[in-house]
């Protein structure tokens, strides 16, 4: 039988960062609606895939090369189509966007005929889902920012549900 999974690649907090994010005081948004061991930032989003491809993306996965580095979330904003407000960064932030992009291409190329590359890359706007369902519009704000050591990225299964359940598959660490 060939299985398959709903996968992604993200950089997963750890229970410090997830508390900082939570303590934050965001005067217009508690980030409340996800909950807490959910909270993540999304690489590359791959959806359902196979075992056999999903070998090719650890391989793949296997051959990146970066740096660990600090990530500042200092902002808040919402996306009107998907209904949810996330926090982010500010400022690009440059050795993120390297380490996605790296993994991106790297990724489609081991695994050129997987749906979710059936179109060229994508803008990739970082953020952290912390409100689902959103019916109103909220105000981007700045808050007490949250410094995020990032120093690995994971594989993570998501399994569907009323509220989706996460589990690491596997982490690599940057240097
Ligand atoms: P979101 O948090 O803004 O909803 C797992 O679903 C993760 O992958 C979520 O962080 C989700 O972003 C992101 N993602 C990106 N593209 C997606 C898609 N087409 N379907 C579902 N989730 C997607």
């Amino acid at each position: 039988m060939n299985t398959q999974r709903r996968l992604f690649f993200a950089l997963w907090p750890d229970d410090p960062v997830r508390q900082q994010i939570k303590l934050a005081p965001y005067p217009h948004l508690k980030p409340k609606t996800t909950p807490i061991e959910n909270w993540h930032l999304t690489l590359v989003f791959l959806g359902p895939t196979n075992t056999n491809q999903q070998l090719k993306f650890e391989q793949a996965a296997d051959t990146v090369n970066a740096d660990s580095f600090t990530l500042k979330l200092d902002i808040t904003g919402q996306f009107e189509r998907a209904r949810v407000s996330w926090i982010g960064c500010r400022h690009l932030n440059r050795p993120l966007l390297e380490l996605q992009k790296n993994l991106e291409s790297g990724l489609r190329e081991h695994c050129p005929k997987h749906p979710a590359f059936s179109s060229g890359p994508r803008p990739y706007h970082p953020h952290v889902t912390l409100y689902r369902h959103i019916r109103k519009a909220c105000i981007p704000e700045k808050f007490t920012a949250v410094q995020w050591q990032v120093d690995s990225f994971c594989l993570i299964e998501s399994r569907p549900s009323d509220c989706p359940v996460y589990r690491i598959l596997k982490r690599w660490y940057l240097r």
